[in-house]
């Protein structure tokens, strides 16, 4: 079953890169998952810490949401997490200088309503899970190396909103999903973990999706665990060289 998958962790000095969980925490890890729309990887990661075996590693303090219909709340609310919608008012038609002032205004409003809930720096990972808002840097800077992303597809390849249909169309033999820290572009910080979905030669752009969530939602919430157990380490992407450390992660489940 392995076999059929390449999980690839980038493992480096997580010393320097998460001063917040170089000890094994005790308390949980405080989640803020941010949406905009379906709400399936929230959902499979509320589920997958809600198992007898996995309760307290994480605590989802509040699921933000750009979108006031997103299915995403409804979801988080039928699972007791706190919601919150927070539109970002970045339109498209407005200028890159405005664009520019408003992601900024929404860092700090992001920032604000996270803190409320206790999502901090000091012990708070941020989870975005089909969060189509372009995160400002102030935002990364205020919680270095905490903010994470899942994508369709195993990037570098296919970044952007439409990994699944990229891979498909362009008719790649594997493809699969990447969890990924948050920087300034799109879809370009350092990898965390990727997995491999093959496609078969019936394959159509139907079961394709099927197959790349069901990845997702295995993926995800399994980063995540790995993080709360500190066992993530990451390697400085402008670094990497033959004598980088290659990584295991000891898997505590
Ligand atoms: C996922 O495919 C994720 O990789 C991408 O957006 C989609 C969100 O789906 N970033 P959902 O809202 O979690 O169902």
């Amino acid at each position: 079953m392995y076999l059929r998958f390449i999980v690839v962790f980038f493992l480096f000095f997580y010393h320097s890169f998460f001063p917040f969980l170089c000890e094994k925490n005790k308390e949980p890890l405080n989640i803020a998952i941010l949406v905009s729309g379906q709400g399936s990887n929230m959902e499979a990661i509320l589920h997958y810490f809600k198992q007898p075996k996995k309760q307290g590693l994480i605590k989802p303090c509040v699921v933000v949401s750009n979108k006031k219909n997103a299915y995403a709340l409804e979801r988080a609310k039928k699972n007791f997490v706190p919601t919150v919608y927070l539109p970002s008012k970045i339109k498209n038609g407005i200028t890159n200088e405005k664009k520019s002032i408003t992601r900024k205004q929404y860092a700090q409003k992001l920032i604000a309503c996270l803190e409320e809930h206790g999502v901090t720096p000091k012990n708070g990972l941020i989870c975005a899970a089909g969060f189509m808002v372009i995160i400002h840097k102030d935002f990364l800077n205020h919680f270095p190396n905490q903010v994470i992303n899942i994508h369709p597809a195993l990037l570098p390849s296919f970044p952007g909103n439409n990994g699944i249909k990229g891979a498909f169309a362009y008719g790649v033999k594997v493809t699969g999903v990447t969890v990924h820290f948050v920087d300034e572009g799109i879809d370009t910080g350092p990898i965390i973990a990727q997995k491999v979905v093959p496609i078969a030669n019936d394959e159509t752009l139907a079961t394709l999706k099927e197959k790349i969530h069901k990845a997702e939602h295995e993926l995800y919430p399994r980063v995540i665990e790995q993080i709360v157990y500190g066992n993530m380490k990451m390697v400085d992407k402008t670094k990497i060289d033959n004598s980088s450390q290659f990584m295991k992660i000891k898997s505590k489940m």
